[in-house]
């Protein structure tokens, strides 16, 4: 669907597709143990987050120079705008890049080529978000926020993802506190496959305006009262779900009941080169198989501009 709307929760990493990857492999002399794209998309069945996980931060090993990360996002953005998307914020794990040796400096300049001239090849506005890994260190985040800060005009918030499970936000109130000190705005995961008190924590510890996913509050009933009274977006990702398995089907997903029950709501693709789709996609599937009609879907791409980190006047511009 092309209805216009804003992408909230994207990882850009998770925007590599198979062709790309394999140019990128060629031209950087990386070698994969995939035959070809083929056999690397056989590779995308996933048990759960964990196995997704895996397959995410071995492909990034094409990922090297300013030019390959300019390339993926310039990739993704033109992807996204033809499927009606007008605003962006994407994260990015420079923990994933760094500890491979590519510099803080190669991510940011890099993606910000093709960011920074989005609005005018793609006609879509961007944001980037830096997430910590929450399976790392919490001083290893500390120290990827102070390695940020010679880019800071560059990065309007800081995120928390990867493995969920064993993780616990409160982990990382340091750095969240230090973010905040520094303006930054503040998101995390919660709720993917960890339980609902880690969205709770997200909030009251963190500090977070948004959760990412969410979709495990509706296991508690006095959580979803509060995210409703509170109006806080929740950036759900419908076609990743089925593919980590966090929910058995599409048809079975909670989406219309959380709408109903007047939870701020938004549709994302999440990682769309592993999970089937980029965000009108995503916005396709819940209308087809959920059933969603005209005010629902057009319900959630007004939320996608409310919950953007988008001044007043930029996000009348964008609607
Ligand atoms: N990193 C990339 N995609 C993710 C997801 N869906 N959950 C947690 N971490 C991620
Ligand atoms: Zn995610």
């Amino acid at each position: 669907m092309s209805v216009p709307k804003a992408e909230l929760h994207l990882h850009i990493e998770g925007t590599l597709e198979p062709g790309l990857a394999f140019a990128l492999a060629a031209r950087n002399g990386v070698e994969l143990p995939y035959a070809d794209t083929d056999a690397l998309r056989e590779a995308y069945r996933f048990q759960d987050l964990g196995s997704f996980l895996n397959l995410y931060y071995e492909l990034m090993a094409v990922l090297r120079t300013e030019r390959d990360f300019e390339e993926l996002a310039d990739a993704y953005l033109a992807r996204a705008a033809a499927q009606g998307v007008r605003h962006a914020e994407i994260f990015f794990d420079p923990q994933a890049h760094l500890a491979r040796g590519v510099g803080m400096g190669t991510v940011i300049d890099g993606l910000w080529r093709a960011l920074g001239r989005s609005e005018e090849t793609h006609g879509v506005s961007t944001r980037l978000i830096m997430c910590f890994l929450r399976d790392e260190s919490a001083e290893s985040a500390l120290a990827t926020l102070d390695a940020a800060k010679p880019y800071l005009d560059r990065i309007t918030g800081v995120g928390l993802d990867s493995a969920e499970v064993g993780h616990p936000p409160a982990k990382f109130r340091e750095v969240f506190e230090a973010a905040a000190g520094l303006g930054l705005r503040r998101v995390a995961h919660a709720g993917e496959e960890g339980p609902p008190e880690y969205i709770t924590e997200a909030l009251d510890v963190l500090g977070v305006e948004r959760i990412d996913h969410g979709l495990r509050c509706v296991e508690d009933p006095a959580l979803v009262e509060r995210l409703v009274r509170e109006r806080v977006p929740l950036t759900l990702c419908p076609l990743s779900n089925v593919r980590l398995r966090a929910v058995d089907t599409l048809a079975g997903h909670p989406l219309p009941a959380m709408l109903d029950a007047g939870l701020m709501c938004t549709v994302n693709s999440d990682d769309p080169a592993y999970f089937g789709g980029y965000a009108g996609d995503n916005f396709d599937a819940v209308r087809d198989v959920l059933g969603l009609g005209p005010e629902r879907l057009r319900e959630l791409a007004r939320n996608s501009f409310l919950a953007a980190f988008l001044d007043d006047d930029e996000e009348l511009r964008s609607r």
